[in-house]
């Protein structure tokens, strides 16, 4: 494992704890879908994000419950976004899809499942760090902002409608903030609000979040042209068969990289200029390049 990633264990333990304190009440086989989905590896690099934001912002307790909370959206994301009517996508994190297992109508019921699950441990998790009660509501807010209509799932809407056109590159920076940027913007806001920094530190923080998103995207559709099913656990070359915009389309992928990389150097001087550009949260924007999965 990378280092940049080096603290996926806490995030695995409250993602875990996440499953065994609700599992009981949802029914089968949906509550067998949820952990898979939940259980089922991957990066976690939205949950970092969150630890390392709350960590360079001052924050002192543990974060892990928060970002587990945004784990459980991001999975949940994943699992819709593999359905046939989404990018019939056999294959995530190494294995079959959720829907590949447990059936289209349990994996869609898992996915609905999730989200007010996550709502709920992002709560509880803010209340276990004593945040004041307006921070509490604030951090299920952005959760909910970055997983919504203006974000994930409206993100998901315009790549879905945009397949088989060919968009121009301010529509599709449009599509990839969404889809991909809002969230892990909100990863990085979220951290911010536990730690209870405001004003230019906090818009900061998501500056940095929404430039490292959106370069986030722009190197999963790189490495979907350029990696292997093997090495990325999902099947590779899936964009250009669904007939999907992206930005190797659009640039080439040396000028996808490059681009990437940009977004990447413009995030951290965002932070530096605040004092908040932490080694953790270097790292883990520059991985978001040099990443082979
Ligand atoms: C994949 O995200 C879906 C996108 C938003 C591009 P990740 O590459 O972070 O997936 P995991 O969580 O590591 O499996
Ligand atoms: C998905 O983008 C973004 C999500 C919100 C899940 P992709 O469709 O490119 O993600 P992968 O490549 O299937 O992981
Ligand atoms: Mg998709
Ligand atoms: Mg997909
Ligand atoms: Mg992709």
């Amino acid at each position: 494992m990378s280092a940049p990633l080096a603290g996926r264990a806490d995030v695995e333990d409250a993602i875990a704890g996440i499953c065994s304190d609700r599992a009981s009440e949802i029914p089968e086989p949906v509550r067998s879908a949820v952990n898979y989905a939940l259980t089922s590896g991957g990066k976690r690099l939205r949950g970092l994000l969150v630890i390392a934001a709350y960590r360079a912002a001052g924050g002192k307790g543990d974060a892990s419950g928060l970002a587990a909370a945004v784990e459980v959206i991001h999975a949940y994301s994943l699992v819709h976004d593999d359905l046939p009517c989404m990018d019939d996508d056999d294959m995530r994190r190494g294995r079959p899809s959720t829907h590949r297992v447990f059936g289209v109508p349990a994996a869609t019921a898992a996915g609905a499942v999730m989200i007010p699950l996550a709502a709920w441990a992002a709560h509880r998790s803010a209340v276990g760090l004593r945040l004041p009660s307006d921070a509490c509501c604030t951090i299920v807010k952005v959760l909910m902002q970055g997983a919504g209509a203006g974000g994930m799932i409206g993100g998901q809407l315009l790549d879905l409608m945009a397949e088989g056109r060919e968009l121009s590159r301010d529509e599709l920076d449009a599509v990839h903030a969404a889809k991909t940027g809002a969230l892990i913007a909100s990863s990085v806001e979220i951290g911010g609000v536990a730690a209870q920094i405001s004003g230019p530190g906090f818009d900061a923080l998501g500056s940095y979040g929404n430039r490292i998103g959106l370069a986030f995207q722009i190197m999963d559709d790189v490495l979907d042209v350029t990696s292997s099913t093997d090495k990325l656990g999902k099947i590779a070359g899936r964009d250009a068969a669904l007939n999907k915009s992206t930005y190797p389309a659009l640039l080439g992928v040396e000028g996808a990289v490059e681009r990437a990389n940009n977004l990447i150097d413009e995030a951290c001087t965002d932070l530096r200029s605040q004092n908040l550009l932490s080694p953790e949260l270097e790292g883990l924007a520059r991985f978001i390049v040099s990443r082979s999965h």
